[in-house]
């Protein structure tokens, strides 16, 4: 929804430009989470030592019309050295409010800006919260629900029975009276050199960047490593490690810098050095040194905390040569599903284990049925894998849309197994549905691109699917990767079934031709860069398949309608005579999927049926079946692989196509209106 970024360097001198450059740096990587409005605060200049003020500067827009008006104000040296300073910053998605400079963050208790405030994530309570401090003479100015934070920071401290009250425990205070979620970073003038930040829900991480060498020696800390492209990523890194002393602080007083972030996409370029907040975690930063507090009268064991060290490069995370991330997310694909099997198929010996599942497979093979669970693009890839997980696992398989899975309350017992698919692992609808289904007793399986993110943390066993990040907000190549993940979990489940052998063998080697099929499709890229600058004027677009297909149909309607506003369909072939046939003309476009598998005479059926209403498809189906080729207004021909695979490459020209389309048509493609990366609200 939103970017957080804060940073603080300790007797590190720096100039007040260089800490400008910083947070805008950390808010430019994580736009793709929210980029309606901007803002940063950073200390004000001092006349004597104890004059202490923030200057708080917001701009409607993306980051690019913040980092403009930094350099307007010419009341702040840009080259005012600053040996010890706290800045904050923030990308705002809306929620509550428009876009505007007053709604967006940071957020401030006073017109003094005692006490301001970033935030990620919502307060379901503001409206309590806010009637509450009005009557006792707060003012508002914005309509966020965030700013009854710092109100209410206020409100605690003017209110404290001593002088000697801390800025933890303030903040402690505060995040008592909060319901719903929330990262927050707090800064105050009377606190000064002082972070403050905690989470409930909302992710938040802090990055060290220290000239001593961070070791169990002179911290109780243990380093863990977070591989994010071996492969090999599994539980128990994909969890916290499981050997590490808690954490009591970093830091000895000697120089030192922290950042505060949403993400590790924002602080990687800085330091690989994290720590990852737990729910209702307060990390304090106060004369250079971090400790990490709980708050009071949570239930349960604290948790261990670790420094960890990851290997994440920031070319990953850059746009290369590509006009858009999506683009180049998008062409990443032969290399991000090798990255999804490395380390887990044998094609030797036609076996696959995925660390991260195998303790629990007995619990799986045991269980009542699977429910698989996402929203979007992740559920779609749920959609896909259906089939196959039926046919492998022979279990029953329900595929579920969080939001209606919890607006249904449905059932769920101890003896079934859910799985959480997710590239962020953070959307808010499949994190309730877990934590949901754990209330239920199941078996909870997360399937997801983040590590250290709240659904890798809090299901009990998962695969990362190792895609590497996604920024683009439309969902490329996590598809794929979550795709193949569910495919090699299949594999996994019926390792040991002698019926199955045959098929499952077609299959590994599908997956291990994968990329050079990929390539083979992403190679058509110019033809349908043409089919593109037929189509980009349209207001429609159908989509239309079944059986292996249909998913491909949902999912590129989802990618058309996302980033070029145009309406789309996906429409499921067998439900063309119940209703949608009733929209065929010649002039409405319409792509069709038919490739040879078990639906490809129904499928032809559904074709005559377009063609006598004069519909002019354009299909995609294998290469050389002139049979479909002469009916269809044009053809992409795809590669032919193993049917339940198939749906991974007549996906990809659908996300070219949705791509080219939004290019044509003057959007921006990598940050779609009215919508954010991860939905980390209900
Ligand atoms: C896909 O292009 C979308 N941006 C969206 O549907 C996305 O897949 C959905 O919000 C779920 O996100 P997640 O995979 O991070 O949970």
């Amino acid at each position: 929804m939103c970017g957080i970024f804060a940073y603080l360097n300790y007797q590190v001198t720096r100039t007040r430009k260089e800490i400008y450059e910083t947070l805008v740096k950390g808010l430019l990587r994580l736009e793709y989470r929210g980029y309606d409005s901007a803002g940063i605060a950073v200390d004000g200049p001092k006349k004597t030592s104890n004059d202490n003020t923030i200057c708080i500067i917001k701009t409607k827009g993306k980051v690019k019309a913040l980092d403009e008006e930094l350099y307007k104000k010419d009341s702040l040296d840009l080259e005012e050295k600053l040996g010890t300073h706290f800045g904050i910053a923030h990308t705002r998605w809306a929620t509550h409010g428009e876009p505007s400079p007053v709604n967006s963050h940071p957020h401030r208790s006073d017109k003094g800006n005692e006490f301001v405030v970033i935030h990620n994530g919502i307060i379901t309570n503001y409206k309590e919260l806010r009637a509450y401090l009005i009557n006792k003479g707060y003012e508002f100015e914005s309509e966020t629900d965030t700013e009854v934070i710092p109100k209410l920071t206020k409100y605690v401290y003017d209110n404290r029975e001593n002088d000697g009250i801390t800025f933890s425990t303030l903040v402690e205070r505060v995040i008592l009276q909060l319901e719903g979620a929330f990262a927050l970073v707090f800064k105050s003038w009377h606190f000064p050199g002082e972070a403050v930040s905690t989470r409930r829900g909302s992710p938040l991480l802090i990055g060290v960047r220290s000239e001593q060498e961070l070791t169990t020696d002179n911290i109780p800390i243990q380093y863990n490593s977070v591989h994010y492209n071996e492969g090999v990523q599994e539980k128990n890194s994909h969890n916290r490690p499981d050997s590490s002393s808690p954490i009591d602080c970093v830091g000895d007083g000697r120089p030192v810098e922290y950042y505060f972030a949403s993400d590790a996409s924002a602080i990687i370029e800085h330091t690989n050095k994290v720590l990852y907040l737990e729910d209702n975690d307060i990390a304090v930063v106060k004369a250079g040194k971090l400790s990490i507090l709980r708050v009071k009268h949570q239930v349960g064991e604290d948790p261990v905390r670790a420094i960890m060290t990851l290997q994440m490069e920031l070319q990953q995370i850059m746009k290369g040569n590509f006009d858009a991330f999506m683009q180049k997310e998008i062409f990443e694909q032969p290399e991000s599903v090798v990255n999804t099997m490395r380390g887990r198929i044998c094609f030797d010996s036609n076996t696959v284990i995925l660390g991260g599942l195998k303790d629990h497979l007995k619990e799986i093979k045991r269980c009542r049925r699977l429910i698989v669970i996402g929203c979007g693009t992740s559920f779609h890839a749920a959609v896909a894998t259906r089939q196959v997980l039926e046919e492998l696992t022979e279990l029953s398989v329900m595929v579920e849309l969080a939001s209606d899975f919890l607006d249904r309350n449905t059932p769920v017992f101890r003896d079934d197994v859910c799985f959480f698919i997710s590239q962020s692992g953070e959307t808010a609808d499949t994190l309730m549905a877990l934590r949901y289904c754990k209330g239920q007793g199941a078996l909870t399986v997360g399937v997801t691109n983040t590590v250290g993110s709240s659904i890798c943390r809090e299901t009990d066993c998962g695969v990362h699917v190792n895609a590497g990040p996604e920024i683009g907000v439309a969902s490329t190549k996590a598809y794929t990767s979550q795709f193949v993940a569910l495919i090699m979990f299949a594999l996994m489940m019926s390792e040991d079934r002698l019926s199955r052998q045959q098929r499952r063998r077609e299959i590994i080697e599908g997956l291990r031709v994968l990329p050079e099929l990929i390539k083979k499709v992403l190679a058509l890229d110019k033809k349908i860069k043409a089919i593109a600058d037929e189509l980009y004027e349209q207001k429609s677009l159908l989509v239309m398949g079944r059986g292996f297909h249909y998913a491909t149909c949902l999912e590129g309607a989802l990618k058309i309608k996302e980033i070029t506003y145009m309406h789309s369909e996906g429409i499921l072939a067998g439900e063309l005579k119940h209703g949608p046939l009733a929209l065929i003309d010649k002039d409405m476009p319409v792509i069709m999927i038919i490739m040879r598998d078990a639906c490809y005479t129904k499928c032809q059926n559904a074709l005559q049926q377009v063609t006598a209403r004069s519909g002019r498809p354009i299909i995609l189906c294998c290469q050389d079946d002139p049979e479909i080729s002469q009916m269809a207004y044009h053809t992409i021909e795809l590669p032919h692989t193993v049917d339940c695979l198939q749906g991974i490459l007549s996906v990809i020209p659908l996300q070219l196509l949705s791509f080219h389309l939004a290019v044509l048509r003057g959007y921006d493609v990598d940050f779609p209106r009215n919508l954010a990366k991860s939905v980390t609200v209900e």
